[in-house]
């Protein structure tokens, strides 16, 4: 297999975009990919300090570094949940984020929240107490994290906090929004969230990468990551809807990218429009400041004081 630019071995065939390339000029059309998305959707410029939300994983560490090597002012933040499950899954995420800046960027900054050391409770505990022994600990997972990274976004004056949410991600939760016609959700999911009211930005550079592009960036550049994926994500919905539309990938190669790409197109041009699309009222949490539809405490604090 022959690279398109330089007739090199190629490494990565990808169909979607009739590329074959090598090493080298796949590491640069992936640079130039998430650089075109972030200008595109106006995420952040050069001049932003950037908190990227680190899991561990391949997408994520994937980010931070091509936000670095590009040369933007980027820093890590990890937040430890407390998940062991016998696997050692938070140890081993938080192992991996560390060997990352130390082998390939040793002066970044990596900010660690540990939610059993700061807050007294892990996310195992939390969710048991929470629902009784019932569900899987995602949704609590989901609020916690959100609020820190809120949390240490807003302390540190970050213009924008960076999530490795890939093509994959996003196409398998519209596949979901819409098979539910979940009109709020499809009105909000986006690659941007302005700012507001005490929330900060949040951004996606990776929703025009494809998974297995981010993995095989991370393989190249030789960024060793945490192969096992949350515990309890284990045979949840949106892993079957991902199998689902790489089936339709297989057949139908760009696929994925078409339906996501498409969506938001159609969404900006008011081609498509949702109800709940209205910015609701946001105040400020009585017991810890942060923004709130609740009422008086934030879901956050809820969740301490039952
Ligand atoms: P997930 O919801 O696990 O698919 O993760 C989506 C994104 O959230 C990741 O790409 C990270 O950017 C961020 N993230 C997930 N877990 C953590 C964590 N423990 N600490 C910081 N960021 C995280
Ligand atoms: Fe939070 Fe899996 S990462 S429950
Ligand atoms: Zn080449
Ligand atoms: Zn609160």
């Amino acid at each position: 297999m022959k690279c398109s630019k330089c007739g090199g071995l190629a490494v990565i065939n990808m169909r979607q975009h009739r590329l074959r390339l090598c090493t080298s000029h796949f590491t640069e059309w992936f640079a130039t990919m998430v650089q075109r998305t972030i200008e595109k959707y106006e995420m952040f410029s050069p001049a932003d300090k950037v908190l990227v939300a680190v899991s561990g994983g391949k997408d994520s560490l994937a980010l931070w570094d091509v936000l670095l090597r590009t040369g933007y002012e980027a820093e890590g933040m990890y937040i430890g949940l407390g998940i062991d499950e016998g696997i050692g899954y938070s140890d081993k995420s938080l192992a991996m984020c560390r060997q990352f800046v130390t082998e390939h960027h040793p002066g970044a900054v990596l900010h660690v929240v540990d939610l059993g050391e700061e807050y007294g409770q892990d996310i195992p505990y939390l969710a048991h107490t929470r629902q009784r022994g019932r569900g899987k600990p995602c949704s609590v997972c989901g609020l916690v994290k959100r609020h820190i990274m809120n949390r240490v976004a807003r302390d540190g004056g970050f213009a924008a906090i960076a999530t490795g949410h890939n093509l994959d991600d996003e196409v398998a939760v519209l596949m979901q929004n819409t098979l539910h016609w979940q009109a709020g959700y499809l009105a909000r999911q986006a690659p941007v969230l302005l700012e507001r009211d005490g929330l900060a930005r949040k951004v996606k550079p990776f929703v025009r990468i494809y998974e297995r592009e981010a993995a095989a960036y991370a393989l190249v550049r030789g960024i060793d990551y945490i192969y096992d994926e949350c515990p309890f994500a284990r045979g949840s919905t949106t892993n079957f809807y991902k199998e689902l539309l790489n089936q339709l990938e297989l057949q139908s190669p760009g696929a994925k990218q078409q339906f996501y790409l498409q969506f938001l197109q159609a969404r900006d041009k008011g081609e498509i429009r949702f109800a709940g699309e209205g910015a609701v009222e946001l105040r400020p949490c009585r017991r810890c400041s942060q923004p709130t539809t609740a009422g008086d405490l934030c879901a956050f604090c809820r969740l301490w004081e039952s």
